[in-house]
């Protein structure tokens, strides 16, 4: 279709009024030019088998709010809590403000928000259930912190827009307070949406190059349980950036396995080149360490392996100009035991990143199917 000025228009220009009247009919403007490219997706179902916020294209901004159930908030109060929180999550991401919203104005635009739920050890305690979820064994790198570890409920908010989120976040927990004290909150951040491949993490690498692809039966087969339930793992990882960038590339590269720049394997070309961790140089060195994060993390069958969907965290310098910064590490997977344990447990022992990367956070949580319309999330348990 030819472009047509407005002031082309305006002037009573070429454009006959049958073209125009099929323009309009079109349902497009004969001003604006060719049809323009489809609106981006701004609605994430909250409503399904599975819960949003785990195979959903990871958002710009994540929030994690673990909170703690309140002494004597037993099963029927917790399926209450869950009852009012899962409506509160259906009408913020569909757009529309929760129940005595005081800014409804700011749920309008949910940019892809998505609320996921997750249980830990203590709710099912609390309820008297048994947990299909245990706390982490202690691993020799752990340096963990009470504050930023551990949780009964656990509300993962992410979206595309930081107002959406934090809005979201403030009414979840408002109306959580009357049965739950919040624990511990981790906010992040990872590539702005719609940016091309995969991400990049606060240390400069390449960060998600080996994960199951949505849509896969690998990725099915690593994420989800039969009944559309998984686990979450949330670790907070501090990185030394300062000393991670006093050392050279080649090292950087030696510690990960991969390139910097293309995020390839040290024996390929290309990002998605498989490693080939026999390789050896002239000298008979392996091309890639053995004790490299990639080696270690490497895990052949599909039920070995973990969704990793981290957001980076940076809490702004010291007075002195120090960085806080590293990732909330995320990982869902079928099965904490077979799956998460094991992987960190070899980068516990070996992990050469391990120089400057340190778990100072740790929580687990059973993340219960989704529920249809109507539903909420949880009901098969508590309900
Ligand atoms: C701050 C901490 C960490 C950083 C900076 C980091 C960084 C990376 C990087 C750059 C890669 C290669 C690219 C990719 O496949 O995404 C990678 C791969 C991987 N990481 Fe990490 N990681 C961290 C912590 C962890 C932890 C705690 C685990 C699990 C316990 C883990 C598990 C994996 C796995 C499974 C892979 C894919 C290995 C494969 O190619 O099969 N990572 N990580």
């Amino acid at each position: 279709m030819t472009k047509v000025s407005r002031r082309g228009l305006l002037l009573g220009g070429a454009v006959g009024a049958g073209a125009a009247a099929a323009g309009i009919a079109a349902g497009r403007s004969l001003v604006d030019g060719p049809e323009p490219p489809p609106e981006p997706v701004t609605v994430e179902a909250f409503h399904g088998p599975r819960q949003a916020g785990i195979a959903t294209e990871p958002q710009a901004h994540g929030v994690f709010c673990a909170l703690d159930l309140r002494e004597g908030t037993d099963r029927d109060a917790t399926a209450r809590l869950m009852r009012l929180l899962s409506d509160d999550a259906a009408r913020l991401t569909r757009g529309t403000a929760a129940l005595a919203d005081t800014e409804p104005e700011l749920a309008t635009s949910p940019a892809r928000l998505t609320v996921t739920f997750g249980f830990g050890p203590g709710l099912y305690a609390a309820a008297g259930l048994a947990s299909p979820v245990a706390a982490l064994p202690g691993f020799a790198v752990d340096r963990l912190e009470a504050r930023w570890s551990g949780g009964d409920l656990l509300v993962q908010i992410c979206g595309d827009d930081a107002l959406t989120v934090a809005h979201a976040q403030r009414m979840l927990v408002k109306d959580a307070r009357a049965f739950a004290s919040v624990r511990w909150t981790q906010r992040g951040f990872r590539a702005a949406s719609g940016t091309k491949g995969t991400q990049r993490n606060i240390l400069g690498q390449l960060d998600g190059t080996g994960n199951p692809a949505a849509g896969t039966s690998a990725f099915d087969t690593a994420v989800w349980r039969p009944d559309g339930s998984t686990t979450l793992v949330v670790r907070r990882i501090r990185a030394e950036l300062d000393d991670w960038a006093a050392v050279d590339r080649t090292v950087r590269e030696m510690s990960v396995g991969r390139r910097l720049d293309t995020g390839a394997p040290l024996t390929g070309l290309a990002e998605h080149d498989e490693p080939d961790f026999a390789a050896r140089d002239e000298l008979g060195i392996p091309v890639i360490h053995p004790s490299s994060h990639v080696r270690l993390a490497r895990v052949g069958a599909d039920d070995k392996r973990i969704l990793r969907r981290p957001y980076n965290y940076d809490e702004g310098p010291s007075a002195e100009g120090k960085p806080d910064t590293g990732l909330i590490f995320a990982s869902y997977q079928a099965d904490v035991e077979r799956q998460f344990t094991p992987i960190q447990r070899a980068l516990s022992d070996a992990d050469l990143l391990n120089k400057w990367v340190t778990p100072i956070g740790s929580a687990v949580f059973a993340v219960p199917p989704g529920c249809g319309e109507g539903g909420w999330v949880g009901e098969g348990v508590l309900g």
